[in-house]
């Protein structure tokens, strides 16, 4: 090995170093970040209410009474969250499924907000 590529591999692992340890301290910044947040370090649940008012309002309504569309009336539904995530996902009709647009965690906390939408 001649002087020059000994150079070279020791500029390219210390590269490799620098990204390694970039990444571990970001990683311990949002670690420390999410503690300081929430208590445990655990994600926020996504917000149903938000996913709702950027998805679903469209056809539905801000109280789900809209029905724009042929779009049922999500506060006289008596769906079940199972049945609400399903259809969520897959559609019905002129519904579009959401599941490439949402995260599965979305779709349940969207379908979660559907059912406070309910009339009592
Ligand atoms: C393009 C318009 C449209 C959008 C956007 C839309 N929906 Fe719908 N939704 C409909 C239509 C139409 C139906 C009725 C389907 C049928 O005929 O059974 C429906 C039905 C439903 C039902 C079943 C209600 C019942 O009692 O049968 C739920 C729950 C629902 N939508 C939730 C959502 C949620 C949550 C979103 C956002 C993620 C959403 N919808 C976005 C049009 C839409």
């Amino acid at each position: 090995m001649n002087i020059r590529s000994t150079l070279l591999l020791t500029v390219v692992s210390a590269a490799l170093l620098g990204i390694a340890c970039g990444s571990a301290d970001d990683q311990i910044k949002k670690n420390a970040l999410a503690a300081q947040s929430s208590g445990p370090a655990t994600p926020a649940p996504p917000d149903g209410m938000a996913v709702f008012r950027q998805y679903c309002l469209v056809c539905h309504g801000a109280d789900g009474k809209l029905g724009l569309n042929g779009a049922k009336d999500l506060s006289a539904s008596t769906l079940t969250l199972e049945e609400r995530i399903n259809i969520v996902t897959h559609g019905k009709k002129l519904m579009t499924p959401f599941d490439e647009m949402l995260s599965a965690e979305e779709i349940k906390a969207v379908a979660e907000y559907t059912l406070t939408l309910k009339q009592k």
